[in-house]
C-alpha cells in the first residue's frame, strides 16, 4: 500500500521525508521517490528509485538534495509495472509535482482528453492524469491559487485518493486532498506536515489533524487551512503524546484485548483503497491482477490455524458471490496430498505472518504448477510469502502481538470478501449487486465498533464458563467456521476444551455429550437456516443442556431458563461471519482473564510457526 509524506519548513526537509517513508515501510511498497523545492526561485528536484527507501536515501545524498518544501512517496504498483518512471512523484509542465495513494477509475478517459490537448504521458500510472489536470487548471488561470486549481481538477476524477501537490510558482505551500484514502496533517511550530498515517510523522510532531473525505488542506509553514465543498472548515487538532503504538499495550491489560478493540480501525485501513463507494477495486491486487483474474476458473485456498478458518468462510463467499468452485486445505495436509489441480486455478495462501512453514511449502509447491497463479493474503509486507507469491494483497491490521489471532482474522475476511466480489464480477455478479455488497462493506467498521459495545455483558457472562472443562460451539453454514474460530480462541487462551460442530451434525454424535456441565455456545444470525438452527437449540434444551446464544437482535430470541441470549446489532447478511466473530473473541478473552492464564503467550504455542 502506497505511503505519502509531505513537509514545509524553514529548514531542509529531505531527511524528514526519508524518515517518514521509512516509518511507512510496514505498508509494503516497491519503489520510492521525492520532490523538493528550495526557496522562492528553486526548481523542482525529483529523485526516484526502484526498491527500498535506503536506495532513495543514498541517491538523495549523492545528489545533495535539499529543500524547505517537499513531498515523498512509497509506491505499491497498481497501474503500470514497477519502474523508476512509474514511481511517484509525477510532474507536469516542469512546475508541478504530485504524489497519490488510491485508484483513479476514469483515468483512461481523462488520459485521452488530456492527450488531445497536447499533454504527453511519460508513465503508465493513473496518477499522471491528476498532475496534468491540475496543470491545465493553473495554465488556464495564471492567478488561480494551487488549492483552487486542485479543487477544480478533482471535480473531474472518479475514484479514491489521498494526494499532495506542490507548485514551483507557489513555493510557499503544499496542497493535500483526501477522498477515501487516509491522510493526516501534522502541526509543528513554524513547520507543518502531511502523511498517510501518523507514525510517519512521529519524529517531528505529536499534534495531528485528521482529514475527512472531501477535505482539501493548504499548508504553509505557519498555517493550516482546510476547505470542504468550498467552505472553510475547522478540524480539531488531537495530541497523540500518549499514543499507543503496536508494541505498547496502552491502557489495555493484554495485547489480545487491545487488538480486539483495534478491529474497527484495522478493517477501515484494510478497506481503504480496496473498495470505493460502490466498487471493489481489483487494481488493489496489483498491476497484473486483472489479467490473472480473467483466467481464474476455480480457487484453492491453503492456510493454517486461524487463517485456515478465514479460508473456510471465504469458500462460502466464493461459491455464493463469485459462483466459483473453491477448495480449501490445511497447508500441512495440502503439501503431502496427491492433489489434482485443474488449469485456471487461483492458489490463495492466507497467513498473518507470511512465515508459517507449512503455508510457505504449499505456496512453493503451487508456484511449480502450470496454469496456476499464486496470491498471498498476508499481514507482513516483507514476509517470504509476499515475496514468493505471484501477487499479493496486504491486510492492514498492523502488527499483531497476541499469539491468538484476532484483528488479522477479521481483516483477512475483509480482503477475501473483496476477492469474491472481483472474481464475481467476471462470473455474473451484477453491478447493482456489487454496489450493494460494497455499500454493506463500508458499514463494517461502524458495525464492529457497535458489536464491541457488548464487552461488559460478555465479561459478566464469562463467569459462568471459567469452571468448565469442556464446551461445544455450534453454527450452521457459513457460521460453522465462525464457531470453529470461537472454539479455537477459547481453547488457545483459556485451556478449556472447546469443540465446534455444524449444528446439523449434533444428533450424529455430540448430542451424547450434552448435560448441564457442558455449555453450548451458538451463533445465530438472521438467515435462511434460522428455523433449522432453532430445532437444533431445542435438541440441546430437551437434554438439559445450557445454551448461550449470540443472536441477531432481529430474530426475537429472548432469555429463558435454558437460553442465555446475547443480542448483536442487526447487519447485512454478508457481514455476519465478521461480526459474530467479535463476541466469541471477547468471550474467550474474559474467560482466560478469570482463569489467569498467560493470555498473550499461551503455553506451548507460538505466534509464528516457522517449522514443520
Ligand atoms: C500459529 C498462531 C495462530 C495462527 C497460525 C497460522 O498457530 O498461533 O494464531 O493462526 O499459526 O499463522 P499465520 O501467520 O500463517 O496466519
Amino acid at each position: 500500500m502506497c505511503g505519502i509524506v509531505g513537509a514545509i519548513a524553514r529548514r531542509n526537509v529531505a531527511d524528514i521525508l526519508l524518515e517518514g517513508l521509512k516509518r511507512l515501510e510496514y505498508r509494503g511498497y516497491d519503489s520510492a521517490g521525492m520532490s523538493l523545492i528550495d526557496g522562492p526561485d528553486g526548481e523542482i528536484v525529483t529523485i526516484k528509485t526502484v526498491g527500498k527507501v535506503a536506495r532513495l536515501a543514498a541517491a538523495a545524498s549523492d545528489e545533495g538534495a535539499s529543500g524547505r518544501l517537499g513531498i515523498a512517496h512509497t509506491r505499491w504498483a497498481t497501474h503500470g509495472k514497477i519502474t523508476r518512471a512509474n514511481a511517484h512523484p509525477h510532474e507536469s509542465g516542469g512546475r508541478l509535482s504530485l504524489v497519490h495513494n488510491g485508484i483513479i477509475e476514469n483515468h483512461e478517459e481523462l488520459r485521452r482528453q488530456l492527450r488531445s490537448k497536447g499533454y504527453e504521458f511519460t508513465t503508465d500510472t493513473d496518477t499522471e492524469v491528476i498532475a496534468h489536470l491540475i496543470h491545465q487548471e493553473l495554465s488556464g488561470d495564471e492567478g488561480a491559487s494551487l488549492l483552487d486549481a486542485v479543487s477544480r481538477a478533482l471535480g473531474k476524477l472518479r475514484g479514491a485518493y489521498g494526494l499532495c501537490v506542490i507548485d514551483r510558482r507557489q513555493p510557499d505551500r503544499i496542497v493535500a486532498a483526501r477522498n477515501g484514502m487516509s491522510l493526516v496533517v501534522g502541526a509543528g511550530i513554524g513547520e507543518n506536515f502531511v502523511a498517510s498515517d501518523t507514525p510517519a510523522l512521529g519524529q517531528v510532531t505529536d499534534r495531528f489533524l485528521y482529514l475527512e473525505d472531501g477535505d482539501l488542506a493548504e499548508l504553509t509553514s505557519d498555517s493550516i487551512r482546510i476547505v470542504n465543498q468550498g467552505r472553510e472548515i475547522e478540524r480539531e487538532i488531537a495530541t497523540l503524546s500518549g499514543k499507543v503504538s503496536d508494541m505498547d499495550k496502552g491502557s489495555y491489560q493484554h495485547f489480545m484485548q487491545k487488538e480486539i478493540f483495534e478491529q474497527p480501525r484495522a478493517i477501515r485501513d484494510t478497506l481503504s483503497g480496496r473498495v470505493s463507494g460502490e466498487r471493489a477495486l481489483e487494481e488493489a491486487f496489483g498491476v497484473d491482477a486483472g489479467e490473472i483474474f480473467d483466467q481464474v476458473r476455480q480457487v484453492q485456498i491453503v492456510a493454517c490455524g486461524t487463517s485456515f478458518h478465514a479460508g473456510l468462510v471465504a469458500k462460502y463467499w466464493l461459491e455464493s458471490i463469485a459462483r466459483m468452485p473453491c477448495q480449501i486445505d490445511i497447508a500441512s495436509d495440502y503439501r503431502y496430498r496427491d492433489i489434482i489441480v485443474q488449469p485456471g486455478t487461483l492458489f490463495v495462501a492466507v497467513s498473518q505472518s507470511g512465515e508459517t512453514a507449512d503455508t510457505l511449502a504449499a505456496l512453493r509447491y503451487a508456484n511449480g504448477l502450470e496454469h496456476t497463479a499464486t496470491l498471498a493474503i498476508c499481514n507482513v509486507a516483507t514476509s517470504s510469502l509476499v515475496r514468493e507469491s505471484d501477487f499479493c494483497v496486504l491486510t492492514m491490521a498492523g502488527q499483531e502481538i497476541g499469539v491468538a489471532s484476532t484483528k488479522a482474522f477479521t481483516t483477512q475476511l475483509t480482503l477475501l470478501l473483496v476477492l469474491a466480489i472481483v472474481l464475481g464480477r467476471r462470473n455474473g455478479l451484477s453491478s447493482e449487486d456489487e454496489a450493494r455488497l460494497v455499500r454493506d462493506m463500508n458499514r463494517l467498521p461502524a458495525l464492529v465498533e457497535k458489536t464491541l459495545g457488548l464487552d461488559r455483558q460478555i465479561r459478566k457472562l464469562s463467569r459462568q464458563f471459567s469452571d468448565k472443562h469442556h464446551s461445544l460451539y455450534l453454527g450452521r453454514g457459513i457460521q460453522y467456521p465462525v464457531a470453529k474460530e470461537g472454539a479455537l480462541k477459547l481453547k488457545e487462551i483459556s485451556y478449556i476444551h472447546a469443540e465446534a460442530y455444524p449444528a446439523g451434525e449434533l444428533k450424529h454424535g455430540p448430542l451424547a455429550l450434552v448435560d448441564s456441565d457442558m455449555p453450548v455456545i451458538v451463533v445465530a444470525p438472521n438467515n435462511d437456516l434460522l428455523d433449522k438452527l432453532r430445532s437444533n437449540l431445542s435438541e440441546v434444551s430437551a437434554r438439559g443442556g445450557k445454551l448461550y446464544v449470540f443472536a441477531d437482535e432481529s430474530i426475537g430470541l429472548e432469555n429463558d431458563r435454558n437460553h442465555k441470549v446475547i443480542k448483536l446489532p442487526g447487519c447485512p447478511e454478508v457481514l455476519d461471519p465478521i461480526l459474530f466473530t467479535i463476541p466469541l473473541q471477547l468471550l474467550a478473552y474474559h474467560v482466560a482473564v478469570i482463569k489467569g492464564t498467560d493470555i498473550d503467550h499461551p503455553r506451548n504455542l507460538a505466534k509464528s510457526v516457522t517449522v514443520e
